[in-house]
């Protein structure tokens, strides 16, 4: 519901015009992963296979739910041996004793009460336990490194209990419209203004489940609200261009729809910046402001989606010469400490500006981070990040390491293999058309068109396997009518996963690639699915797919689970869950012990009260308001104690 429509990469990028021979049925060569498949990379690393036979009875996903959910109504439907609870609704308090709207159609929340509540479009977030003082501080993930060293690390470090029961959430608040937020379809004034601007943003809460009760906020010193009007900072190479800087002079605030996320080694949250140009209008009372190229590339309009906050706030108001460049201040990754309140969300720029569905961090080589990220919009492009060095040296010398290292732009080749073309000044045709680093970055999707990047189906998620897969899903394409290798549908309606392994352990510039599994081919079976769009791989191997699109066989939107040592992905997927009428299914943690695992409704009904009340019982009125799901097996003796 979020995307753009509109398709802005002109370039029809096609480096390998002789490709029309459409090969759909590579995945029957998959077997295995694809290492197996492809000669020039290692086997998959041992102590890496033995991971994945590390099946865990009781854990929540030891799953083969009888019989799946299969929803298609105003309630939420889950498989048979599961249990959901609901948690931290839209206008809820962020924490006890708080402001509360509870979706009566008769008012909406203030802009001040909103911002100490919960906003609404739930999306990406990631859970981050508080442990006793003896475990290391953001913990269950920070030690990535060790899965390669150790077959019963994941055991043995997740025996901190608390972690299970009390942690930090961080959530992404992508979106609400504007009939859904204020009631009305444009704002009257700047407090509605402000209103919408403090429903969208991030959620950072301290949440807890006592003995013997459901999951809740707490009163806590770490909770807060970041949004559309907070401060940031900017940091990387571009964070003192003049691109950033406006005439009129104000500080960077805020950060705004916030879709999916990534989470980093050293315990920080990472929100990503996606569709962010339909927040910019023009008033353009003097008829003057034309799109320039660059933000034609990004999408800009006179009327942006409809929001209509540049009528009251300048700073969004595109034909405002006061505040030129402020557009140029969203697109990116920002990078949040979920344990201490008092940090500024830093805007790191060597991540580039793109419209940012997540970054999935994993490490690489030599311990170097490697960021992997999607640019969903029709025809736009995957992208990798590689520090400079090993991420724990450069923390200790006081860099952060997503502020130095290398961008690189995916191009699939049709034969299976592909290529990371780096966005550095350093290039010829770069050099040629940008005057530094810093106007690359800030113009990435210009930089990479120049590069011949493969124009993909909407990059949505990314997820890395523990034996090192990438996994992208590309959620659909109405518009493409030329077929390529890593793209073959023309139109692409429902959507595919595709996969690829690096060279050199996440930091190469080779990779090889193949097709997991087309949507389409799922269509009739009991587990039908469509629009591929949130995924997560557990460190077991199986891989978690959320739907957000029209769902076939009479289903709602959906969350489904697949071995991705699968042999026919489409086959196997157990359906673990349906969301209800209009809405999508995005966003997906679970606690270290992965016995609780958190999803999200988001724009249920699409705000429609008359399609569904959810969370509210029906009564036809209500406002539906988008929530976190609890998600437990009821045998695993976890609720009710
Ligand atoms: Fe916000 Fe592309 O989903
Ligand atoms: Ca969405
Ligand atoms: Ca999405
Ligand atoms: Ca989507």
């Amino acid at each position: 519901m979020a995307n753009d429509e509109e398709i802005t990469n002109k370039s029809v990028n096609r480096p390998f015009q002789d490709i029309l021979n459409v090969n759909l049925s590579r995945r029957t060569v998959m077997k295995g992963g694809l290492a197996s498949s492809v000669a020039f990379f290692a086997a998959s690393n041992p102590v890496q296979a033995a991971l994945f036979k590390s099946k865990k009875k009781n854990s929540l996903i030891g799953f083969e739910p009888v019989p799946v959910a299969k929803g298609n109504g105003p309630l939420p439907v889950i498989s048979e041996d599961y249990e959901y609870e609901v948690l931290i609704p839209w206008g809820s308090p962020l924490e006890p004793g708080g402001p509360s709207y509870q979706g009566d159609p008769n008012t909406r929340p203030t802009a001040a009460e909103q911002r100490e509540m919960i906003g609404i479009g739930h999306d990406g977030m990631w859970y981050f336990p508080i442990k006793n003082e003896k475990a290391p501080r953001c913990g269950w993930d920070e030690d990535w490194e060790k899965w390669e060293d150790d077959d019963n690390w994941y055991e043995n470090n997740r025996r901190y209990d608390n972690g299970n029961r009390h942690g930090m959430l961080c959530i992404n608040h992508e979106f609400g419209r504007n009939s859904h937020v204020l009631g009305k379809s444009q704002p009257e004034n700047l407090g509605d203004v402000q209103l919408s601007q403090h429903a969208h943003g991030v959620a950072i809460v301290e949440l807890k489940k006592e003995y013997g009760r459901s999951w809740a906020p707490v009163k806590s010193k770490r909770s807060r609200r970041i949004h559309v009007n907070s401060a940031v900072n900017f940091s990387g190479p571009a964070a003192d261009s003049e691109l950033l800087k406006t005439k009129a002079g104000n500080a960077p605030l805020g950060t705004v729809n916030n879709c999916a996320n990534g989470y980093t080694p050293w315990g920080t949250y990472l929100t990503c910046e996606e569709n962010f140009n339909g927040y910019f209008g023009a008033t353009n009372t003097t008829d003057t402001w034309i799109a320039s190229k660059e933000q034609e590339r990004y999408g800009f309009s006179e009327t942006g989606f409809g929001y209509g906050w540049e009528k009251f706030d300048p700073r969004f108001d595109l034909s405002n010469p006061e505040y030129v460049n402020e557009e140029n201040r969203f697109g990116w990754v920002v990078e949040i400490d979920p344990m201490d309140p008092t940090q500024t969300p830093v805007k790191r720029t060597a991540l580039g500006r793109i419209k940012h569905e997540g970054a999935t961090i994993t490490v690489g080589k030599g311990g170097r981070i490697v960021c992997y990220m999607g640019d969903d919009q029709r025809f736009d492009y995957i992208y990798k990040f590689v520090s400079e060095g090993n991420w724990r040296k450069m923390l200790k010398q006081g860099k952060s390491p997503l502020d130095h290292g290398k961008l690189y732009v995916a191009r699939f080749n049709d034969d299976s293999s592909g290529d990371w073309l780096e966005l550095s000044i350093d290039n010829l045709v770069l050099a040629a058309n940008f005057a530094n680093q810093a106007e690359i970055l800030i113009h990435t999707r210009l930089a990479a068109d120049l590069l011949g990047a493969t124009p993909m189906d909407r990059p949505e998620w990314i997820s890395v396997a523990p034996n090192r897969d990438v996994y992208c899903t590309l959620t659909n394409n109405s518009k493409r009518t030329v077929p390529d290798a890593a793209n073959p549908l023309a139109p692409n309606s429902d959507g595919h996963i595709i996969r690829w392994r690096d060279s050199n352990k996440h930091t190469g510039t080779k990779f090889a690639w193949d097709i997991f599994v087309f949507a389409k081919d799922s269509h009739g079976t009991e587990q039908s699915f469509s629009d591929p769009d949130g995924i997560w791989i557990d460190p077991d191997g199986r891989l978690f797919v959320e739907t957000d699109g029209g769902q076939k066989d009479g289903l709602n939107n959906q969350c489904l689970v697949v071995d991705t040592r699968s042999y026919y992905p489409a086959a196997d997927m157990k359906r673990l869950f349906t969301g209800v009428s209009g809405d999508e299914i995005t966003g997906l943690t679970v606690t270290p012990d992965r016995k609780t695992l958190f999803i999200n409704t988001q724009h249920p009904g699409n705000g429609d009260p008359t399609l569904t009340n959810f969370p509210a019982p029906t009564d036809g009125v209500t406002i539906p308001r988008d929530c976190t799901f609890v998600i437990t097996r009821k045998d695993d003796g976890i609720v009710g104690s």
